[in-house]
């Protein structure tokens, strides 16, 4: 089989493998809390009515399960670690759409949008505690603490990511190193740790989940350094986020980190208009897209990313079995959503 159908094989797998716990986890939470998560998910509408719109590509748990694989397991023995943490990544979400005060997500408006702040972090909270009482029930006593030890240290470097993406914000220049450093926090280590518990349920030795942690994480930063180039290139319509957004809002995304450390054209437009305090308008962002695209910064940010997930790869042991893992990681390089 070929990359692509590959990766989308383990991703159908993985969604069958984690849909029942994860609908059974959203329903456990008391009304209208069930109902909002329910929305995120994208299983009913604002009113409650059942649809299914789809609940984002299920990368971690697909990670998640072909870890466990790769080691020697039934992808079904990582499925409550799966569960876990596509609710943990969908508390990030959801709060993170407050933080960057984001309207869109998927397609449809984000829960704050819907229903307001307060709603957001209480559902955000009640996700991540959903989340860790899945691997309470569901695992042995051993198990169990480890993974919640595991994934809460993962919460603390998540947020303190998460903090520092928006202390980034109004600074005149932050280093690619810097973003590098942030993105690992937040974005980074809850896939390194996807990874690390997908080979922990396979009873893996602690060396061989220390390097599935290493594949993660590293495989995180190639995941958003393409985020963030098709938050400024990507198609909405595909990516179900509003464009140019993050140009919008000045955020310090990796092409603008990138491009203000190139030293071209680009760059000193570009160091012009976020050091100004001007609104930059969509036209504005369209703009800034097309002197970044002019300085090569779109291609460079693809060919960043395809170098990451070579190094994720090589820190993956000799003895796994790496093709799923190695077909997700070309999805992620790959995507347009
Ligand atoms: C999301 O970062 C990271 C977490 C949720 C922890 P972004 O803000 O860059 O991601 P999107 O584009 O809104 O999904
Ligand atoms: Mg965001
Ligand atoms: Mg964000």
């Amino acid at each position: 089989m070929t990359s692509a159908p590959r990766a989308t094989a383990v991703l159908t797998r993985a969604g069958r493998l984690t849909e029942p716990g994860l609908r059974t986890a959203l329903d456990m939470l008391p009304a209208p809390l069930d109902r909002m998560a329910n929305y995120h998910f994208g299983w009913c509408d604002a009113e409650g009515n059942t649809t299914d719109t789809g609940w984002g590509k299920g990368l971690r748990a697909g990670l998640t399960t072909a870890a466990a694989e790769a080691c020697g397991a039934a992808p079904e023995a990582a499925a409550p670690m799966a569960v876990a943490i596509e609710l943990l990544h969908n508390f990030s979400l959801v709060h993170d759409d407050v933080l960057d005060t984001d309207h869109i997500r998927r397609g449809r408006p984000t829960i704050w949008a819907r229903w307001g702040v307060p709603a957001a972090i209480c559902l955000g909270d009640a996700l991540h505690a959903g989340g860790i009482q899945v691997l309470v029930r569901e695992l042995p006593g051993d198990h169990a603490a480890a993974a919640v030890a595991r994934l809460e240290s993962v919460v603390v470097e998540l947020s303190w990511g998460q903090y520092t993406d928006c202390a980034f914000d109004g600074r005149t220049a932050v280093k690619v190193s810097e973003y590098l450093a942030m993105t690992a926090g937040k974005t980074g280590a809850l896939m390194g740790a996807a990874c690390a518990l997908g080979a922990a349920s396979a009873e893996a030795d602690p060396a061989t989940v220390a390097a599935f942690d290493a594949f993660g994480s590293t495989l995180g930063l190639a995941f958003q350094v393409v985020d963030d180039l098709l938050g400024v290139w990507g198609d909405p319509t595909v990516t179900g986020k509003a464009a140019g957004n993050d140009l919008i809002a000045r955020k310090w995304s990796y092409p603008v980190a990138a491009a203000l450390e190139s030293g071209t054209t680009a760059a000193r437009e570009l160091s012009r208009l976020y050091h100004s305090d001007t609104t930059i308008t969509s036209a504005g962002a369209a703009r800034i897209a097309a002197l970044m695209s002019d300085a090569g910064i779109d291609r460079q940010a693809r060919r960043f990313a395809a170098q990451q997930a070579e190094t994720a790869i090589a820190a993956l042991p000799d003895h796994v079995i790496a093709d799923d893992l190695i077909a997700l990681t070309e999805l992620v390089v790959r995507r347009d959503r």
